[in-house]
């Protein structure tokens, strides 16, 4: 009795077992979906809404991106202001647009709202006009792949920010991801295409896999606006610094090499890099990306919704949905998960503030050598040290999500900088003893972003009145403009023409 028992018992195990393998398998393979066309998606349409008549189930779950309820510890949709949350930031940035506005990131559909709101685009008054070039689109809109067909890319990146803005309405969205007939995924942005040329490789011979992760790395990556190159002089041509490798290290060499800057700084006069976002970077660098698990994996995953399996759109943070992101293949608990993530991100940040400390004390400290009338000779080798310093402080904090991706790497990158950092402070010390100040360097008060801003000076009145005089005229020209091009756009019903 109690062996046929257990004989039933194994046979429903053995059997429920099957399917769970079976579910893993069919998880694994493409979503399979009943697909009924409504509308021909024309080549270059840009808006995402035209795409949803044809795929509801992927169309909704991108506009969940409009969600910003969810707050992690660090990261997730909630909007919060960075420099407010670390006024330190603003001496690191200062004389760069960062010091006046940081907000963390959010959902795709906010990228237009959010480029148009943030002071760093400035207040222009027409075309021509404000301090942000063209080439800031670029990771914004599938209007960047229809404009860039319809006017060339060297004209795509051409002129100000204000000179495209009536051409770029539509959020992040299909077009810049999926090829409109064949849906399947492609790159759409020359940088990228450009950057796997400079490396000796062909992006049309990646695999499905590695696409699911390069779709992303058309923005979330590394980049800077090259005016030099040949044949393309005085255009800020956008390019991923990748021909000598990816690391922190083959990055600074690139750089270091043919003299570029991002910006000078403000006080210490140094030669700035600003890492922008390397996180398709220093993800290959972790051993998710190691055993060949994609972005798409933990930030899209499958889903089903009335027996329907499909990916989900709703790009965010995986902490907000550990299950169908994380426990598909690991089986700890949700909570267990969440801990192992906040776990690696509280210890990068524990020493990633140390030297955020040690490199705001060291642009005060220089801007007293430059003061007491320090030589260029002398700051050189400081100026230096002090640039790759906070390249490697922002390597690992922009990289947004590194130290969850690859967390040893974030914390050998931020050890690094340490060092680096420390070399420039002994070096200034000799140097202030040198100019006659044995003493510690007075230091400002940055308690609060208030603080901090005036103390660098920014007139934080005046730009913020130029962004609302820029909302109230120009803003709904761009979208009055938009309106009337879009409403000329023909969308074919399938039955019309086929
Ligand atoms: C193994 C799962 C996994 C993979 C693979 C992965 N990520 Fe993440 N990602 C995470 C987690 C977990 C976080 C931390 C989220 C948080 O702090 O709320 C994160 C954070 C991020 C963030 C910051 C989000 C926020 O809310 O602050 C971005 C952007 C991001 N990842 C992009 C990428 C890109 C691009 C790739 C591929 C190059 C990638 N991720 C691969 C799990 C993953
Ligand atoms: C065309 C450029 C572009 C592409 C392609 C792109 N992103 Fe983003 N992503 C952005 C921008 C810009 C933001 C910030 C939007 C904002 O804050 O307004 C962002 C934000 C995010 C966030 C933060 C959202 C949140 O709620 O915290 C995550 C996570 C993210 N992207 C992951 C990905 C992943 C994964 C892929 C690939 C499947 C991808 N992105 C592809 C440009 C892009
Ligand atoms: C940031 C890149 C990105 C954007 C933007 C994007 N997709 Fe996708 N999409 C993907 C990825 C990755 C997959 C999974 C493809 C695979 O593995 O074959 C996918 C899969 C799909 C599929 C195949 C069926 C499925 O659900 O797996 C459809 C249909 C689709 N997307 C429609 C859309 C629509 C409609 C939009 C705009 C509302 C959109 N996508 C925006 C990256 C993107
Ligand atoms: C497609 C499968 C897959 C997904 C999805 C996935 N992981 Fe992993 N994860 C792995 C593999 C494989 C390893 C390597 C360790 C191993 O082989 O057991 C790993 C390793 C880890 C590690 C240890 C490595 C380290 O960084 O120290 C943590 C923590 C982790 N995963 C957390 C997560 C979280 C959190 C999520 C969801 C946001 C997630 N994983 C999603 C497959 C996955």
């Amino acid at each position: 009795m109690k062996n046929k028992v257990l004989f039933i018992v194994t046979i429903i195990v053995v059997f429920l077992l099957g399917l769970l393998a079976s579910s893993i398998v069919n998880r694994k393979s493409e979503a399979k979906y009943k697909y009924v066309p409504q509308v021909n998606i024309a080549e270059n349409e840009p808006r995402n809404e035209v795409w949803g008549e044809n795929f509801p189930l992927e169309y909704q779950s991108y506009m969940q991106t409009l969600d910003t309820t969810f707050a992690s510890m660090q990261g997730g949709s909630a909007t919060h202001d960075v420099l407010a949350d670390d006024p330190n930031l603003v001496i690191l940035f200062a004389g760069y647009g960062f010091s006046k506005d940081y907000n963390q990131g959010r959902g795709h559909a906010y990228a237009i709202e959010d480029i148009n709101n943030t002071l760093r685009t400035g207040g222009p008054k027409g075309d021509g006009d404000g301090p942000m070039p063209a080439t800031c689109w670029t990771c914004k809109s599938p209007d960047v792949p229809r404009l860039m067909n319809e006017i060339g890319i060297d004209e795509f990146y051409s002129g100000k920010w204000a000179d495209k803005g009536a051409e770029i309405v539509n959020p992040i969205g299909c077009a810049d991801c999926h090829n409109p007939k064949t849906m399947k995924l492609r790159i759409t942005r020359p940088a990228l295409v450009e950057a796997f040329e400079s490396m000796g490789k062909d992006i049309n011979k990646a695999t499905h896999n590695e696409m699911r992760s390069l779709v992303c790395a058309q923005c979330h990556v590394e980049y800077y606006f090259n005016k030099n190159l040949p044949g393309k002089e005085g255009i800020p041509y956008l390019v991923f610094p990748w021909k000598d490798g990816m690391t922190v290290e083959d990055m600074e060499a690139y750089y270091d090499n043919i003299e570029f800057s991002d910006w000078t700084h403000q006080l210490s006069k140094t030669p700035m890099l600003k890492a922008q976002h390397p996180g398709y970077e220093t993800f290959t660098t972790g051993v998710h990306a190691d055993r060949g698990v994609s972005c798409a994996d933990c930030h899209m995953p499958y889903k089903s919704e009335g027996g329907q399996k499909f990916t989900d759109h709703h790009i965010q943070s995986p902490l907000n949905n550990t299950s169908n992101a994380c426990q598909v293949c690991h089986r700890a608990e949700a909570s267990k998960l969440i801990e192992n993530v906040y776990d690696r991100q509280r210890k990068a940040t524990e020493n990633r503030l140390k030297l955020e400390n040690m490199l705001v004390k060291a642009h005060v400290e220089a801007k007293k050598c430059w003061d007491l009338g320090a030589t260029e000779e002398q700051m050189k080798p400081i100026l230096t040290d002090i640039r790759h310093g906070q390249w490697r402080w922002d390597y690992s904090a922009a990289a947004h999500g590194a130290s969850f991706h690859s967390p040893v790497e974030t914390a050998r990158v931020i050890g690094s900088g340490l060092v680096i950092a420390q070399e420039a402070r002994v070096k200034l010390a000799r140097l202030l003893a040198t100019l006659g100040h044995n003493a510690p360097v007075d230091f400002p008060d940055i308690s609060t972003k208030a603080k901090a801003q005036e103390y660098i000076g920014l007139d934080m009145e005046k730009l913020k009145a130029e962004k609302a005089e820029f909302k109230k005229n120009l803003l709904p020209k761009w979208l009055e403009e938009a309106k009337e091009r879009e409403a000329k756009m023909p969308i074919n019903a399938v039955s019309a023409t086929n």
